[in-house]
């Protein structure tokens, strides 16, 4: 069962999250990240930013994954992933460029652009720890409802309704892009642990059915479930639909260990 924190706001969350990244890389300082998008996991990288600079933490040998990127959007748009991982992570982090690795969103490679994801990831080692956001309608990474729970890295076509919640990146909906290149949702669980974000009262639906609904392709970030390792990080409106939630602040509370994810 995934591990749920309620926290008070997105900025405390963030710095619980960056505190467990950050011991992760003194512990292996060769750490493999897993680098979400939009806008859950900003508070992270702000406080992991501030972290590695207030305690001089070495990070020149650390990697990064993203999770996905958009299909056809022109180099060095604003919001294209690359753009926005080196905008947000690679460059407050002060990590190698040549260490951040974004899925190729050209149009020309779109069909093998999965594979090479792949290789890269398998040659890189495990992810060992992944953020995550999820999607209203329930995805994580671009893994819409009905993605097999196995898949791996590979094009897919987005949702009207995650198009819809995107618009807010662009001009108009019009202007988001139809396809993308995500991880798979096998390619996620073998990170060693996942840390799952969501605030805000937009998400309480996915946030229970990702944590207490039916393990279902159809709300694909059910599937953190089958993973051993999972935190979720959530607000009060977002931990609102909860069935549990007394359970889990209980155990939050009384957690043998320092309170540490
Ligand atoms: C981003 C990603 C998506 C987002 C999700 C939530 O790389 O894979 O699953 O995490 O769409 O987005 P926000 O955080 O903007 O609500």
């Amino acid at each position: 069962m995934a591990e749920v924190v309620v926290v008070p706001d997105p900025d405390t969350g963030g710095r619980l999250a960056a505190r467990t990244v950050l011991d992760t890389v003194r512990r292996n300082p060769e750490a493999v990240l897993g680098l979400a998008t939009g806008s859950s996991p900003l508070p992270v990288y702000r406080a992991l930013a501030r972290l590695i600079a207030e305690e001089g933490v070495d990070v020149g040998r650390v990697s990064g994954f993203a999770l996905d990127e958009y299909v056809g959007l022109p180099p060095g748009h604003p919001e294209s992933y690359r753009s926005v991982i080196t905008r947000e992570v690679t460059v407050p982090l002060g990590l190698s460029p040549d260490r951040v690795h974004v899925p190729d969103g050209d149009p020309a490679r779109a069909d093998t652009a999965g594979e090479a994801y792949e290789r890269a990831l398998a040659a890189a080692g495990p992810v060992d720890v992944q953020l995550l956001g999820v999607g209203t309608d329930g995805h994580i990474g671009f893994n819409e409802p009905g993605s097999s729970l196995t898949s791996r890295t590979r094009l897919k076509t987005l949702t009207e309704q995650t198009r819809r919640d995107n618009a807010r990146f662009f001009g108009s909906v019009e202007e988001v892009p139809v396809h993308c290149v995500t991880q798979g949702i096998g390619t996620i669980l073998r990170a060693r642990h996942l840390i799952l974000l969501a605030f805000g009262a937009a998400k309480a639906e996915a946030v229970a059915a990702a944590v207490e609904g039916p393990l279902t392709a159809s709300v694909p970030a059910s599937a953190i479930q089958l993973h051993a390792h999972t935190t979720v990080i959530v607000d009060e409106p977002a931990a609102s639909r909860l069935t549990h939630l007394a359970y889990y602040r209980h155990a939050w509370a009384n957690k043998p260990a320092p309170q540490h994810i």
